[in-house]
């Protein structure tokens, strides 16, 4: 078997179609080892594991601590709520302290863009990005093309709209970088203050027309609406919101065609999406949620088949 480029998880900006691809056979096989009855195998018993949540998470932090159990790892957990860091520590401080007790790798989610790479350069640990701040969420768009592969076959070729606040959001960011890397075709919608300026030179185009970008698309992406990141006001209200970009039953069955809908969660029912649309066929929320769990039992399974060495 392969192995990856890097040594740690920071964003996908960071790595290969070639990891990508690894990653993915990878999964396909934890994929069918959580299928089975046990649904466990003992390939890393040997490694420690600290996750360590500096913001909130739900989805995100079960799905790592799940695949940690199932690759037999070590782990420990830390959420910013009942920590020292209230009490001033630093980031380095807080870490070098965990990495003492001997661990090999640390899953961390914070709320400040780059603490991964930061915390890649000052401990010794394989450091896996789980979201920082509006940056990035590498192992989100890994699932989400993971998802997509599983649903069409390919994501190459593929047309993919991600949809709302793009401006705020990580998943966006890095399943535009994923999506790119794989040669899918990317378009954003959403209101224009929610579109960061010069977006293009990712090489996707703006589309501010939902309706236009589902005529077009395969796949629609919806996105929540990020308010913990909004100290200011990005749209009138959020009914004139729901009524140009959200996704509801009348409008999809309206285009006569078949689109795969996705979301990252925490959905906000009624908003970026209907609950006739979330709990329709069409969308494949669930099984991004499940694919989530193979796809980080690939990925943590690659990086520490790399401390081992
Ligand atoms: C996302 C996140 O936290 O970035 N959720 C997730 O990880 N599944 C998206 C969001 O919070 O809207």
């Amino acid at each position: 078997m392969g192995e990856l480029s890097v040594n740690h998880l920071l964003g996908i900006k960071y790595i290969t179609k070639e990891d990508v691809d690894l990653i993915f056979e990878t999964a396909d096989h934890f994929k069918e080892v959580i299928n089975r009855p046990i649904k466990k195998v003992p390939s890393l018993r040997d490694i420690t594991i600290a996750n360590l949540f500096f913001e909130n998470s739900t989805r995100t932090r079960l799905s790592f601590e799940l695949a940690e159990k199932r690759l037999s790892a070590d782990m420990v957990n830390f959420s910013a709520a009942s920590s020292s860091v209230k009490k001033g520590e630093t980031l380095i401080d807080t870490v070098n302290n965990i990495l003492s007790m001997k661990v090999d790798m640390v899953v961390m989610r914070h709320p400040n863009p780059g603490a991964g790479v930061f915390l890649s350069q000052h401990v010794n640990a394989s450091i896996v990005n789980a979201g920082d701040g509006a940056h990035e969420h590498p192992t989100q768009a890994l699932l989400d093309s993971y998802s997509i592969r599983e649903k069409l076959g390919e994501v190459t070729g593929k047309n993919v709209v991600i949809v709302g606040d793009i401006l705020h959001s990580r998943v966006a960011l890095s399943n535009i970088f994923a999506l790119k890397l794989q040669g899918a075709n990317v378009k954003v919608c959403g209101p224009k203050t929610l579109i960061p300026k010069h977006i293009e030179k990712l090489g996707v185009e703006v589309e501010t027309n939902l309706r236009k970008a589902l005529e077009w698309c395969d796949v629609a992406n919806m996105l929540r609406v990020q308010n913990e990141r909004m100290d200011i006001s990005y749209f009138p209200t959020t009914r004139e919101y729901v009524q140009q970009f959200g996704l509801n039953k009348n409008l999809l069955d309206s285009l006569d065609k078949e689109i795969t809908i996705m979301h990252p969660g925490p959905i906000n029912r009624g908003i970026e999406i209907t609950s006739d649309v979330a709990d329709s066929d069409h969308a494949i929320i669930l099984d991004q949620v499940q694919n989530g769990v193979a796809v980080r039992m690939a990925v943590i399974y690659l990086l520490a088949s790399k401390i081992k060495q």
